[in-house]
């Protein structure tokens, strides 16, 4: 035993000490927090008779840390009661300090990994709604629900075009060596699901067309965790497959729009800023640019905010190989601040690109959501696959980040192997920044556990029956929680029941049982309900009726 060890055992042994005659006690020396424990029949050893202590994360020493593990784990096995320290119980308890060291970490970590959540019920109920409210939305503009495997192939996000979410996957080989990652986004897997619905020889598509699906897909990018931005976050994807026309567009914008409206958030909190890659393109034909250089440019142009006018005409002549005036034309383009000026200072006129972006609004008009719709120049969003409309939600406060992103992108089952082009379009809303949204205008619901009934039994033999009420009432269609124990205390049982946020409690007892009813209780009643209706006795073959005795 090294000098260290002996501190920290001098140190075990005073707490021992002043502990002696008490069953399990907790106090702290300095910063260590010890906790002692009576486990005298498991542990007879000499200097430990009567005790064993436990001590927190301050022991810097991985022998004794280890050690207290052990005992942790014989003294549950035995049943003997053993405190933690509470702090503890919380953070990384971890004691590998040398990173170079090989020796397994004896600590662990009760947190999640970075940037992902757990997801307790309280928050759990929360995202149940918001989710709730994504799919009522999807499924009232006739969307069907799909679904792909978190883990894809990584040649399906292996673009050229240098955008930030390649560099972000969670990447790997399996045990067969496969490269695969956790999804970054759903639009690849996606495009996948349709391509094996298409026929080789033809390019047809072995589905009636336009297919209009929605997700809630759980994305992974390796981000710099912000408000609103994590390392895993659920990403709301509807997609149109099919449609070449602005139509498309404008129904995915008026179905954001739906959504926001059914959470209460109004064209005063969030806009939706709309561009077109189409323009832009036309801007880079005219100036003899070819169409592979197309993504390169408007991902870099898309790192504007972040990393200034200047370094962006840089990438374009460096990267892109863009003259200085071409790129000073771009660049001077998207600070437009109407598509007037935009396809005016980007030399295209009213050409085509620019009368479809014309016909987006008046839909948008016509549909009754125009308050809606702003046009920004300097929106092209990251991703390399965009080739037509593109758009964002933002707050109008400018606290968060971008609340949802879509665009058009026409090319990337081609880029899969589809012998035709295919028309797409869609976008992903992510869980976190709404969140913060609604959270921030005061619009998220209260919501309680879910629990209709409350099912007690006034002892233990009456605990059968009180089961068997409990089942003819779930088949009513009821949430019915059976209290655990007998409910002779009978304000536990009632205590039990209002933290669940029941809305009646039945009481099982020999009394009512004998003449074949059931007593139940309203717990939310008005103070001024009649007393027949604040408790009544039902009899067992009416229970499905329950309600009518309330109302
Ligand atoms: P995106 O712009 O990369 O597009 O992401 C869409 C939305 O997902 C963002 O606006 C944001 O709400 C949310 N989001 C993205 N990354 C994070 C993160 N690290 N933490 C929290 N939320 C995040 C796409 O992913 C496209 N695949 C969307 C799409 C569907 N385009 C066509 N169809």
């Amino acid at each position: 035993m090294n000098a260290s060890q002996w501190r920290h055992l001098r140190v075990n042994l005073f707490g021992v000490l002043a502990a002696a005659g008490a069953g399990s006690w907790s106090f702290g020396v300095s910063s260590y927090t010890f906790s002692l424990t009576n486990t005298a029949s498991l542990f007879p050893f000499r200097r430990h008779s009567g005790f064993v202590t436990t001590a927190s994360h301050a022991f810097a020493n991985e022998a004794l840390h280890r050690s207290w593990r052990t005992v942790a784990l014989m003294a549950a096995f035995s049943g003997s009661t053993l405190l933690r320290p509470r702090h503890v119980q919380r953070r990384a308890i971890s004691q590998k300090t040398d990173p170079s060291n090989d020796e397994p970490d004896a600590g662990f970590t009760l947190d999640p990994p970075s940037g992902t959540r757990d997801f307790f019920p309280e928050k759990m109920r929360m995202q149940r709604w918001l989710f709730d409210r994504f799919r009522e939305t999807a499924q009232s503009y006739g969307f069907q629900e799909y679904d792909a495997p978190v883990l894809e192939h990584e040649d399906l996000y292996k673009r050229k075009a240098g955008e930030e979410i390649t560099e972000q996957m969670y990447n790997f080989r399996d045990k067969e060596g496969a490269a695969v990652t956790l999804r970054p986004e759903m639009t690849p897997s996606l495009a996948r699901m349709v391509l094996s619905l298409m026929r080789a020889e033809t390019g047809a598509i072995a589905a009636v067309l336009p297919l209009k699906w929605y997700s809630i897909p759980q994305c992974w990018r390796f981000e710099t965790t912000q408000r609103g931005r994590k390392r895993e976050h659920y990403q709301w994807n509807m997609d149109i497959v099919g449609v070449s026309e602005v139509t498309a567009e404008a129904e995915l914008l008026s179905a954001v729009v739906s959504f926001f409206e059914n959470v209460g958030i109004t064209s005063k909190d969030v806009g939706l800023r709309i561009n077109s890659r189409k323009v832009l393109g036309a801007v880079l034909n005219t100036a003899g640019v070819t169409s592979d250089k197309f993504a390169e440019t408007c991902v870099i142009i898309d790192k504007l905010d972040k990393i200034g006018a200047d370094a962006v005409k840089q990438e374009l002549s460096k990267q892109v190989g863009l003259s200085t005036e071409v790129a000073d034309t771009i660049v001077a383009a998207t600070g437009a601040k109407t598509l007037e000026e935009f396809a005016d200072i980007a030399g295209v006129g009213e050409s085509a690109e620019v009368q479809e972006l014309r016909r987006l609004f008046a839909l948008a008009e016509d549909y009754g959501f125009a308050d809606w719709l702003q046009f920004d120049a300097s929106v092209v969003r990251g991703l390399a696959y965009y080739t037509g409309v593109v758009f964002e939600g933002f707050d109008k406060a400018g606290v968060l980040r971008a609340v949802c992103g879509g665009g058009r992108y026409d090319k990337l089952l081609e880029l899969y192997g589809s012998k035709k082009e295919v028309p797409c379009v869609g976008f992903g809303f992510g869980d976190c920044v709404v969140m913060e949204l609604l959270k921030e205008r005061g619009v998220l619901p209260e919501l309680g556990p879910n629990v209709d009934m409350v099912v007690a039994a006034y002892n233990a033999d009456m605990m059968g029956k009180a089961m068997n009420v409990a089942r003819r009432l779930r088949q009513t269609g009821k949430s019915v929680d059976v209290y655990p124990e007998a409910a002779r205390k009978v304000k536990k049982a009632f205590r039990y029941a209002d933290k669940v946020g029941a809305s009646r409690i039945a009481f099982v007892a020999p009394d009512e049982w004998e003449r074949g009813e059931v007593r139940i209780k309203d717990l939310r009643c008005a103070a001024d309900t009649p007393n027949d209706k604040k408790q009544c006795d039902i009899p067992l073959d009416k229970l499905g009726e329950i309600d009518n005795f309330f109302s």
